[in-house]
Order: C-alpha cells, then sequence, then structure tokens
C-alpha cells in the first residue's frame, strides 16, 4: 500500500526527517512549517542531504529523489489532495488539537491523519476532529533521527479502523521502517522506558555520583548504547526530553518521569542541547566538551542544590 500524496506538518528535526523518508521512496510529500521560513528548512534539509552523499551514507539519485519529490510550504491548503498527514509540530496538546481540528475540516473525508507525538494521548488528539475522522486517526512515532532510526511505534485507538492501522503499517514497511502496533498509553513502550532512565541519569549528576563523561562513558562501554544518557538528552533535546518528561509525570503521577531540578533549570537558561550549541556539552569546541562546571555552578548557587535535598 502507498500514498499517492503524503503531507508532513512541522519542519524541524523530526518533521523534515520525516518528509525525507518519504519522499525517498518516490512520493509526492509536502513539508509545511508555518513558523520557521520555508527556505530555512529547506536549506537544512538540503545541507543534510549533501553531508549524507559527502559521507557516502546516501547515494545522489536517492538525493535527487528526494529534492524532486519533496515540496516546502507555509500555507495549509497545500495539503489539500493528501490521503495521508502526519504532524511533528511542538508536544503540546493544545497546538496539536487547533491543528488537526482545521485539518479536519479542510481535508477530505478519505485522509488519513496521524500525529507523531510520543506522550500525549491519540485518544485525546483523535477527539478534536470529527466522528468519521476518528476511524482514521492513530499515532505514528518515529525516532530521531528518523532517517536512522528503523522503529516506528504504530498507535491506533479504540475507534481506528484496522484497514487503516494496516494501511499505515504497510506504508511504514515500504519505507523500510519496522512498526511496531502499540496500545494507546502515553509514552508507548520506548519512551516510558527510556524517560525514566534519562531522568535518572540526571539525578544521578546531581547526587554526584560520577561527571557527565563518567556517566556516559559507563553506559556506553557497560551497556552497549550508542550514546551515554547526556549524549543523547542533548541529541534528543533538552527542551523535548523536558517535555517528556512533564507530560509523562502529569498522566502517570511517579517520581520516575519528575522533571529533574537541573534539566528544569538548564531549560530556562535557554540550553536545549546539540542543536543549540551548547546543553551537557558545549558543542563549539571539536569534539564537544562535558559542561560539569554547569553543574557546579548550581550547586554553588545555594537556592536547593540540585540533589542537596536527598
Ligand atoms: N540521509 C540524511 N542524513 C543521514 C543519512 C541519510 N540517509 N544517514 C545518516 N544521516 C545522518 C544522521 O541523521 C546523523 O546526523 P546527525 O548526527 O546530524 O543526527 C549523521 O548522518 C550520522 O549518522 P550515522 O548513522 O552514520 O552515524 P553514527 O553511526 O554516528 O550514529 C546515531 C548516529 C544514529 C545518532 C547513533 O549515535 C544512535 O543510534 N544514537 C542513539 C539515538 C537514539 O537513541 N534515538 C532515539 C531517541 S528517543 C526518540 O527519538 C523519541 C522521541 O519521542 C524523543
Amino acid at each position: 500500500m502507498s500514498f499517492v500524496k503524503v503531507g508532513i506538518v512541522g519542519g524541524g528535526v523530526m518533521g523534515s526527517g520525516i518528509a525525507q523518508v518519504v519522499a525517498q521512496t518516490g512520493v509526492p510529500t509536502v513539508l509545511v512549517e508555518t513558523i520557521v521560513e520555508t527556505d530555512v528548512v529547506r536549506d537544512h534539509l538540503e545541507g543534510r542531504l549533501a553531508k549524507a552523499v559527502d559521507a557516502g551514507r546516501l547515494e545522489p539519485e536517492v538525493r535527487d529523489t528526494v529534492v524532486a519529490n519533496l515540496s516546502y510550504t507555509a500555507d495549509l491548503d497545500d495539503l489539500k489532495g493528501c490521503e495521508f498527514v502526519l504532524e511533528a509540530i511542538v508536544e503540546e496538546r493544545g497546538a496539536k488539537e487547533v491543528l488537526f481540528s482545521t485539518l479536519d475540516e479542510s481535508l477530505g473525508p478519505e485522509a488519513i491523519f496521524a500525529s507523531n507525538t510520543s506522550t500525549l494521548s491519540i485518544t485525546t488528539l483523535a477527539s478534536a476532529t470529527g466522528e468519521m475522522r476518528r476511524k482514521r486517526f492513530l499515532g505514528c512515532h518515529f525516532f530521531n533521527p528518523p532517517v536512522v532510526m528503523a522503529l516506528v511505534e504504530v498507535v491506533p485507538t479504540v475507534e481506528t479502523d484496522p484497514d487503516v492501522v494496516e494501511a499505515v503499517r504497510d506504508f511504514m514497511q515500504r519505507m523500510g521502517k519496522t512498526p511496531i502496533v502499540v496500545r494507546d498509553s502515553r509514552g508507548f513502550i520506548v519512551n516510558r522506558l527510556l524517560g525514566p532512565y534519562m531522568v535518572d541519569a540526571v539525578r544521578l549528576l546531581e547526587r554526584g555520583l560520577g561527571t557527565i563523561e563518567d556517566l556516559d562513558t559507563a553506559m556506553r562501554e557497560g551497556a552497549g548504547v550508542p550514546m551515554g544518557p547526556f549524549q543523547l538528552i542533548d541529541y534528543i533535546g533538552i527542551d523535548v526530553v523536558h517535555a517528556m518528561a512533564s507530560n509523562l509525570y502529569e498522566e502517570y503521577r511517579t517520581e520516575a518521569f519528575a522533571p529533574p531540578e537541573l534539566l528544569s533549570r538548564m531549560l530556562t537558561l535557554g540550553y536545549v542541547g546539540r542543536k543549540g550549541g551548547f546543553g551537557f556539552y558545549d558543542y563549539s569546541a571539536k569534539p564537544p566538551v562535558p559542561n560539569d562546571e554547569l553543574v557546579r555552578g548550581f550547586k554553588r548557587s545555594g537556592e536547593a542544590a540540585p540533589g542537596s535535598g536527598s
């Protein structure tokens, strides 16, 4: 099963990566970004393609297929005619509900809607649309970086038509992904497990169990993960990880998900990780330098030092 035309809403790391994956299968793909200028989104994406070709990670012909099939716009009306529309905007319930309700009115009844949310309820988002659309609504949760990570969590609600689930699962397989069908439970499988892991790593750092590098090395060399927890948090984005923890804490009310104070303070100061150049590591240096001074600084600052109460 393939789609004649696909729409992706949100030109950030996830949205643009997913758009590349769809477009490289030869499907005309519309990437909508309403906040950042579309030229900036295009430049980022084409810059990534060029780097991947130079590094031998992408065949030039595949790059050409992406460029030929991908169009960029700031206008949601350009999604008309899309059979499958996937949302990858900011992880905020209100923003996603407004988007889906707008799209429900403007797109034909056959269009399938999907959300890339990881920590909001698909049932809640689907309820921003009408009764008929809810049968054609599901979650499709990709992982960062979407061009590399194979898994997609496909998340039907109790109302999703089984044929829609099958069609989407099949489409994911055609794109070279590994879809698994997961029950609609916030965090699904991966973030339910990964969230507490990242939160715990920050708590261990607050408590002085080791330096940033110690903890990263421990997990890379001792548990075989490709990135240590702080490399991973910086890679995903401190803003995204904080939103993930907050959303899951709101749902499950367990300490395991509660955003640690250090993470909240870093976010307040605008430290978002690799994409902003600064987080648990300083990316202005090559290779990036761990930012242990920052943790010590928070401890010296006198106000309830992170981890000092335990
Ligand atoms: N087209 C365009 N870019 C490509 C490409 C292609 N065909 N193939 C690779 N690239 C890019 C990659 O995206 C990556 O770019 P980036 O560094 O800017 O992100 C770069 O080329 C290197 O890719 P490689 O696979 O060759 O490089 P590595 O072997 O160094 O692996 C990694 C990098 C895949 C990020 C690896 O370190 C890894 O697997 N890390 C863990 C990632 C992870 O756990 N992701 C899940 C996070 S949880 C999540 O996403 C949930 C969400 O809800 C928050």
